[in-house]
């Protein structure tokens, strides 16, 4: 389906050729899956992270979105900007910066929102991963 117009070639090139779409084993304990909504449209995006344990570096990300065009090519854009970063360096990724480098208009910010939404779930699920496996002794006092 043809975007209109006053879409970016970046939104309408992640939009026809979204990068990393897929799906992790959410059990794995490497990873960690953010699901987010956006309760104006009902839109819903599913950003997952690799991370490797040592170093906190996420080497790997992938999404599933079921949402508007300009939500699917914010998830591309976030996956391609975590991958191969720490996780607290992606922390700071605006979802103002993905909007920007799409040049998504006003009434498009939720979406790349959603992006940004997505991926501090991400590392929130797979740091509380990591706490779990009791035998931490803080977890006891
Ligand atoms: Fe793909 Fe910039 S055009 S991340
Ligand atoms: Fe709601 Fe795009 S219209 S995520």
């Amino acid at each position: 389906a043809a975007l209109p117009r006053f879409y970016h070639e970046n939104v309408i090139d992640h939009y026809n050729n979204p990068r990393n779409v897929g799906s992790f084993d959410k059990n794995d304990p490497t990873v960690g899956t953010g699901l987010v909504g956006a309760p104006a449209c009902g839109d819903v995006m599913k950003l997952q992270i690799k991370v490797d344990d040592k170093t906190g570096q996420i080497v790997d990300a992938c999404f599933k979105t079921f949402g508007c065009g300009s939500a699917i090519a914010s998830s591309s854009v976030a996956t391609e900007w975590v991958k191969g970063k720490p996780m607290q360096e992606v922390l700071s990724i605006k979802n103002t910066e993905i909007a920007k480098h799409l040049s998504l208009p006003p009434v498009k910010l939720h979406c790349s929102m959603l992006a940004e939404d997505a991926i501090k779930a991400a590392i929130k699920d797979y740091e509380a991963k990591r706490t779990k496996p009791s035998a931490s002794p803080e977890a006891s006092q």
